[in-house]
């Protein structure tokens, strides 16, 4: 079992205006920690791009959904879990491809980005139940030593 320091749970309506919410309390809890900037970076695009997805494509721009994110930081770093009780994803693998995009107006880069950013992504998904995004980035330290 991995120690805890610090866990802040969020749970808030399918809008768009939450993605900045989301945004504002992971750089919040980073600051002061052992992540450099770039990394803070990196995480607020990881956690808007799943965000997003959750409000866009989960409950399909629906304001009545709720989104439901857990962040954990322990020793090793942090654990980002976004989920949405939404339409869910059919087909995952093809999902994760970049380009892909169910939406005509849509890159289909999200899950490029947050693979790119964080150090692990994982997605659970049920058709007609929902999606879960769990991500983590290994603090500064935690990197260095096992270099
Ligand atoms: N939470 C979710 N619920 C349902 N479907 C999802 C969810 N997240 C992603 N998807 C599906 O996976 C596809 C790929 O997601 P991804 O974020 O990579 O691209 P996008 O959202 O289509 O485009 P972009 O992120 O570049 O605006 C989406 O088009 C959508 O079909
Ligand atoms: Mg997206």
């Amino acid at each position: 079992m991995m120690q805890v320091k610090n866990q802040v749970k969020l749970e808030f309506s399918s809008i768009p205006e939450n993605i900045t919410l989301a945004r504002v309390v992971v750089a919040a809890m980073l600051a002061g920690m052992d992540f450099t900037l770039p990394d803070l970076d990196d995480v607020k695009v990881a956690v808007s791009e799943a965000v997003s997805n959750a409000i866009l494509h989960g409950y399909q721009n629906r304001p009545t959904g709720f989104v439901y994110l857990v962040f954990t930081v322990s020793p090793e770093g942090l654990e980002i879990v976004i989920e949405d009780y939404g339409r869910g994803i059919a087909d995952i693998e093809k999902a994760m491809e970049p380009a892909f995009s169910t939406l005509p107006d849509r890159m289909g880069l999200g899950f490029v980005f947050m693979k790119s950013f964080m150090d692990l992504v994982e997605v659970d998904s049920q058709l007609g139940r929902g999606t879960r995004v769990r991500m983590f980035k290994y603090a500064f330290q935690t990197m260095q030593a096992v270099q």
